[in-house]
């Protein structure tokens, strides 16, 4: 596989976007990502996203972005993979690149979900999941997520509390990102304390629906522009059941284990190698198991690293260091990509107060569905 460079990025703030349209927030974050590149503008344009149908009712979003932009006359196409869409199209246009089909891309993750009433983005969401099995059921996302960590919980003998320090941590990092939906730290009080959504699932160990927009322009070449320059090592994509009960382990994340091997095996490394892990942690106990699946710790023991202090930005092996998705805001379809841009920030040493101190590699790790759909990439810093 040819090299391929990240040569620019860009995001908006994850809010409640009440003055910008969907099409308007992936143009401001591509745009910021086109100036920070510097190359003009790339050869084709790939978009993740989850819920501009149901939503927004919006199809074609690739085609509406690319002409608010001004791409004309060149490719653009939407990707969805649920939750992982952002790191889907950043991997189609990743292996476009290096198939040398392509000189460069621009990439940009987008969700706009707060327009829609809480009942109908609830029912949206449940699209990810089984619709014969699970949704037509009355599953929620929530629900499926609170069935998994009560059985979670049941095999291990955690008790809610002990993942406390997952939500704790992210929203510590949080108050240091401009671009995060929640720059307040919590504590175990209000951890505990807060509102019951799915039981055991409450709203602190839940990630917020909200709208934002990130963007990367991938290039052939090294373009540094006087920083740090990064690239891609490794991008591997795995698929598991959609449904639940369809699997052999409930309690493990088989298809980010693999695509984890898969990943550290491109890159030639190990666990111990990742400077920071950028983790799909939409519930506390996704945080726990992607952290199990990755290699950080045995099966069963994801809660200990946080109850440690080992996932903090400036101890073993950082994590959601720019807040995660339970404190930047988890704007589905274009998390994936605010992860790919946050890591690039941490190995341009340009992350602020939460910089990790000189990573060499970043592991990114974006979640569709409920483990079903895992895309795992791993940057280096040249
Ligand atoms: N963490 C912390 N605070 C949150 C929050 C969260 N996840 N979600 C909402 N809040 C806060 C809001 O800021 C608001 O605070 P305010 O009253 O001070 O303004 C308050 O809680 C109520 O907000 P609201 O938007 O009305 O919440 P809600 O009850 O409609 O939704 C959830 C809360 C958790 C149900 C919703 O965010 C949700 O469904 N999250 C999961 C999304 C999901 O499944 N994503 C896919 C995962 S793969």
């Amino acid at each position: 596989m040819n090299k391929v460079n990240i040569a620019g990025i860009g995001q908006t703030p994850v809010s409640e976007s009440w003055d910008k349209s969907l099409k308007e927030l992936a143009g401001d974050a591509g745009l910021i990502a086109m100036d920070d590149a510097g190359i003009g503008y790339p050869d084709a344009l790939f978009v993740g996203n989850m819920m501009a149908i149901t939503a927004n009712r919006q199809a074609q979003l690739a085609t509406l972005i690319a002409d608010w932009l001004g791409f004309h006359h060149k490719p653009a196409i939407s990707i969805e993979t649920a939750c992982s869409s952002g790191s889907a199209a950043f991997r189609m246009a990743l292996m476009a690149i290096a198939s040398g089909e392509l000189e460069s891309a621009l990439v940009i993750g987008a969700e706009k979900m707060t327009d829609s009433p809480g009942d109908e983005i609830t029912s949206s969401l449940a699209t990810a999941a089984d619709a014969e099995l699970e949704a037509d059921f009355g599953l929620s996302f929530v629900g499926l997520n609170a069935l998994l960590m009560r059985r979670y919980m049941y095999e291990y003998g955690w008790e809610h509390a002990d993942f406390s320090n997952f939500s704790i941590n992210a929203h510590a990092n949080a108050v240091h990102n401009p671009y995060a939906r929640f720059q307040e730290p919590i504590t175990k009080e209000s951890f505990i304390k807060s509102a019951m959504i799915s039981d055991p699932i409450n709203l602190m160990d839940a990630s917020p629906v909200s709208d934002g927009a990130a963007a990367i322009v991938l290039s052939a070449h090294p373009i540094s522009n006087g920083r740090k320059s990064v690239s891609v090592i490794a991008s591997s994509a795995m698929t598991d059941t959609l449904s639940l009960q369809n699997r052999k382990v409930g309690t493990r994340l088989a298809a980010a284990e693999t695509s984890t091997k898969a990943a550290y095996a491109q890159a030639g490394l190990s666990p111990s190698d990742i400077g920071l892990f950028e983790y799909h942690d939409a519930f506390s106990i996704m945080a726990a198991l992607s952290l199990e699946a990755a290699g950080f710790c045995e099966p069963g023991q994801g809660p200990t690293l946080a109850i440690d202090g080992k996932i903090k930005f400036d101890s073993d092996i950082p994590v959601a260091t720019m807040g995660g998705l339970k404190a930047r805001g988890h704007p589905v379809g274009a998390t994936g990509i605010y992860q790919l841009v946050e890591a690039t920030l941490q190995l341009r040493g340009l992350a602020g107060a939460t910089q990790v101190l000189r990573p060499k590699y970043a592991m990114t790790q974006n979640i569709g569905g409920s483990g079903s759909n895992i895309i795992t990439h791993i940057l280096q810093a040249e």
